[in-house]
């Protein structure tokens, strides 16, 4: 229930829109005034009269009814209570009956996103780098279908280039089939990284005929090619699996190599099309940018080519009402291009193209290990993440079961939730043991509020339902509150591309629960007050898990 517009709904003022009461209302600082406050001193001007004589008016001419149980006019606000009872009966129900649907919605059906994530390169290091279009992608991939909306992930691979033709010279030099088959992706990448070491303008010229000879279907490099392509998925659908990660596409820059005359031949035939020291532009000065670059002088095509040419295809194939691109914001300028020049060639659905920008990840402990100079491989992070969750569960809980398979859904959640929690555009810098504290705005927080909560639920035998007519104390109604505010958190989620919306909320739950759980005792209340403080357990932990899942994360049974 969205009580402030339950609220708008049922107040008229002249001249004033629903709406504009709505954004009006607010949040009382101190709860005993009332649970929302509509302040009158706005609408003092249009209505020519005090905004004490207003909230007076709109008090009188207010009914209370079974949703709001009190209203009183103050000092020219307008305050409303709640009818607590209600509100945690209908709250309640509704989660225990829904379940883990409960927030979903359908407000998504009949549309189709498109979301570009993740989008790996070929043969090059999966980094910490990945690591937040990864998630966020992810995160936003599981909000959209939650809502009804039929969704695309896209991994959009990085498998074109001249790399490659510097790969199979290296390989054909130094390499070892049954070495790097086995070694697989750091294989490869050690290749890579020797020959930019120690290549000559020899084998340089060579590297740029074996690109040709891929670019012109010569079976031994495209065999070389594919098999390259195969072990860095192989390697990176290891780490998508851990990070409850899916993609419905693999169409890389690659699939688009025929699909780009015709987008030539388009700009062309608009005009957009200018020569540049040899090289194919759109101008895009009127507009305050660089000129987006189509073809090289040598007439080889750029990455932004490649783009229009997948916009177009992305258009065609899923008729998306948006395709989102979780891509870091060192790339702003060249989304706002490739978006205005489609813009330019005149698709209206240039509107629908949304660049979802996020910030730099570093690691606070500069001086990790990794396998390869500088680059901090995220599967190190993640292997480094599950082994300190592993030490800390065998000292706070040495007979735990399952201890393996606990320590990686909190090694794993810690990982993701730390990519996640933050403002998707703010730089992080990654901590482990941040991450990975019990007390802090953790993963493991929540999740250890959820053993906490099941731990409560499996120490009561036989049923527990709601009562009826039940007045819920100060925490009760806290909690209340907060598992209200779950569905309209998910729809924000999407509509701000936002996953650390669902992360805050589920901190902001578990902190809630355990103020009430600390404050009030379960098993042993009295009365109504223990078969509804379970039923409060129980919706809190449905309602946690459910904003864990749309992370990704997983939730142990016991901690
Ligand atoms: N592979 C690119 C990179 O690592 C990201 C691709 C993003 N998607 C896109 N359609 N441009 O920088």
């Amino acid at each position: 229930m969205d009580y402030k517009q339950y609220i708008a709904n049922k107040i008229k003022i002249e001249n004033v829109g629903a709406e504009e009461i709505m954004s009006a209302i607010a949040l009382p600082p101190n709860s005993d005034m009332g649970d929302y406050a509509l302040p009158c001193f706005k609408f003092a001007k249009i209505l020519r009269k005090s905004p004490v004589a207003i909230a007076e008016e709109l008090k009188n001419n207010f009914a209370t009814d079974d949703v709001i149980s009190e209203v009183s006019a103050v000092n020219g606000y307008l305050n409303f209570k709640v009818n607590k009872s209600g509100l945690a009966d209908s709250v309640l129900n509704r989660i225990l009956n829904e379940g883990d649907s409960y927030g979903s919605s359908r407000e998504g059906a009949g549309k189709t996103i498109c979301i570009d994530y993740s989008s790996v390169n070929i043969a090059k290091p999966f980094h910490i780098g990945h690591l937040s279009t990864t998630v966020i992608g992810g995160a936003l991939y599981k909000i959209y279908k939650f809502l009804g909306y039929n969704v695309v992930g896209i991994n959009h691979l990085g498998d074109y280039g001249t790399q490659f033709g510097k790969l199979i010279s290296a390989y054909k030099r130094w390499g070892d089939r049954e070495e790097v088959q086995k070694g697989g992706i750091h294989a490869i990448n050690d290749l890579y990284v020797r020959f930019n070491t120690e290549a000559d303008e020899k084998m340089e010229s060579e590297a740029r005929e074996y690109f040709r000879l891929i670019e012109s279907g010569d079976k031994e490099a495209n065999e070389l090619f594919e098999w390259f392509k195969e072990l860095t998925l192989e390697y990176v659908n290891q780490i998508y699996k851990k990070l409850n990660i899916t993609f419905d596409s693999y169409a890389g820059e690659r699939f688009y190599t025929d699909k780009m005359q015709p987008i030539i031949d388009e700009l062309k035939a608009k005009n957009l099309l200018k020569e540049s020291e040899g090289a194919q532009i759109v101008d895009l000065e009127p507009y305050g940018m660089s000129p987006c670059l189509i073809l090289r002088s040598d007439g080889a095509s750029l990455y932004a080519t490649r783009d229009l040419a997948a916009a177009v295809y992305r258009k065609n194939t899923y008729d998306f009402y948006k395709c989102l691109y979780v891509v870091a914001y060192q790339q702003n300028l060249h989304f706002k291009q490739v978006f205005k020049v489609l813009e330019l060639m005149g698709k209206e659905w240039a509107k629908d193209l949304v660049h979802v920008a996020y910030g730099m990840v570093s690691l606070e402990d500069g001086a990790m290990s990794t396998r390869k100079g500088k680059v901090v491989w995220l599967e190190d992070v993640i292997n480094k993440c599950i082994e300190k969750a592993s030490a800390i569960i065998n000292e706070k809980n040495p007979d735990l079961v399952n201890k393996e398979e606990t320590a990686n859904l909190v090694g794993i959640g810690a990982v993701i939730f730390g990519a996640l929690y933050n403002n998707k555009i703010k730089d992080i810098v990654f901590s482990y043991d941040k991450v990975l504290s019990f007390e802090g705005e953790t993963s493991v927080y929540v999740q250890y509020t959820c053993a906490r909560a099941n731990s409560v639920l499996s120490k009561r035998e036989g049923g527990y339902k709601i009562p009826q007519n039940y007045s819920p104390n100060a925490q009760e109604s806290e909690v209340i509150k907060a598992l209200a505010a779950f569905p309209a958190t998910v729809e924000d989620a999407a509509e701000k591309y936002e996953p650390s919306c669902v992360a805050r909320y589920a901190v902001d739950l578990a902190q809630k629960f355990n103020k009430f759980y600390i404050e009030c005792k379960i098993l042993t209340a009295e009365g109504d007050a223990a078969d509804f403080r379970l039923c409060l357990t129980k919706a809190t932990l449905v309602t946690l898990k459910n904003a864990l899942t749309l992370l990704g994360i997983g939730v142990p049974e016991k901690m």
